[in-house]
């Protein structure tokens, strides 16, 4: 393994944190150690020195997309931390079909998607809800946009193939069975859901530009890799992107309380629900989630 001394430690935290906002402290060497030695020798570098200088001067930006992908973690499951979906199945989905029934257009993010398993559990938790109401044309109305800086991690989300690892982590056998085709040693999501998610690649540190706001945005176990200036401007983009009354929905490790004041913070069993405060006039045209009995679960 590629050594990193103080000086080459300094020049590679600095490049990570400007290209994806991973923030590391000091004693995190043996991270950069272990997951760029690989890509370092593979590109003929005999030092973190000639690897940076390599990486800066990369006119095509296919180095810096693999240093992001081996810097990031894109650790994820099926139905993560229970009782945000069960605040997700008992207010906002029935809320949220409710509002695609009404005004037509309901949207979600999910701002670190990873390889899907987020947006695809929130699909099926979705469709099955569309169903019980004896409505699934719904989905018609909802639209879901699934993020990551990450290029194999989406290309992993965009395929919706999972093996018998992944496909264990969380998710209800009968689900499985539902919305899962074996193939081979895989098992591939339901197509027809599959073609109902967005996938984009997008760095959550750059300019929050949407054509609309959202309903629900879910930036789940991405906020504790960085620093809390990036976490204060990153909470403060996503707050003027949610809808009055909105909900934004964090990891259970994550809190937003020290650095925004723009949402209320609410509690379902052991899940935080952040909803954007209404200040001045409310969205023109829509209905608001507290309106609907969708905010503040
Ligand atoms: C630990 S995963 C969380 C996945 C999912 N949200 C969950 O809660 O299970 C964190 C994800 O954030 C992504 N990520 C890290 N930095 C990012 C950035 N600056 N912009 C967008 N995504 C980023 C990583 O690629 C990774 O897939």
């Amino acid at each position: 393994m590629l050594k990193i001394n103080a000086p080459e430690y300094v020049l590679m935290t600095r490049y990570i944190e400007a290209h994806c906002g991973i923030h590391l402290e000091k004693d995190k060497e043996y991270l950069i150690e272990s997951r760029l030695s690989d890509l370092a020798a593979e590109t003929g570098c005999r030092s973190f020195q000639e690897f940076h200088f390599k990486a800066r001067t990369d006119a095509t930006g296919r180095l810096r997309d693999r240093i992001i992908d081996a810097m990031t973690t894109n650790e994820t499951s099926w139905f993560r931390d229970q009782s945000v979906w069960e605040y997700l199945e008992a207010t906002a989905v029935p809320a949220l079909l409710e509002q695609a029934g009404r005004t037509g257009a309901v949207r979600i993010w999910s701002a670190a998607a990873a390889t899907g398993q987020e947006a695809y559990s929130l699909m099926m938790m979705l469709d099955e809800g569309a169903r019980r109401r004896g409505a699934p044309w719904l989905l018609d109305n909802i639209e879901i946009l699934a993020t990551d800086i990450s290029t194999t991690a989406l290309a992993a989300a965009m395929a919706g193939r999972y093996d018998a690892i992944a496909i264990n982590r969380g998710l209800p056998e009968e689900k499985r069975r539902k919305y899962f085709t074996r193939q081979e040693q895989s098992w591939v999501f339901d197509e027809r859901l599959r073609n109902r998610v967005r996938f984009k690649k997008f760095n959550l540190q750059d300019p929050f530009i949407f054509p609309f706001s959202f309903d629900l945005i879910l930036c789940r176990y991405v906020s504790i890799y960085f620093s809390e200036s990036f976490k204060r401007a990153m909470f403060a983009k996503l707050a003027a992107v949610l809808k009055p009354d909105g909900v934004l929905l964090l990891g259970a490790t994550e809190s937003l309380r020290e650095f925004s004041d723009d949402f209320a913070i609410t509690y379902y069993k052991n899940a935080v629900i952040n909803t954007k405060k209404i200040r001045g006039l409310k969205d023109p045209g829509h209905g608001t989630a507290k309106e609907m009995g969708y905010g503040y679960g």
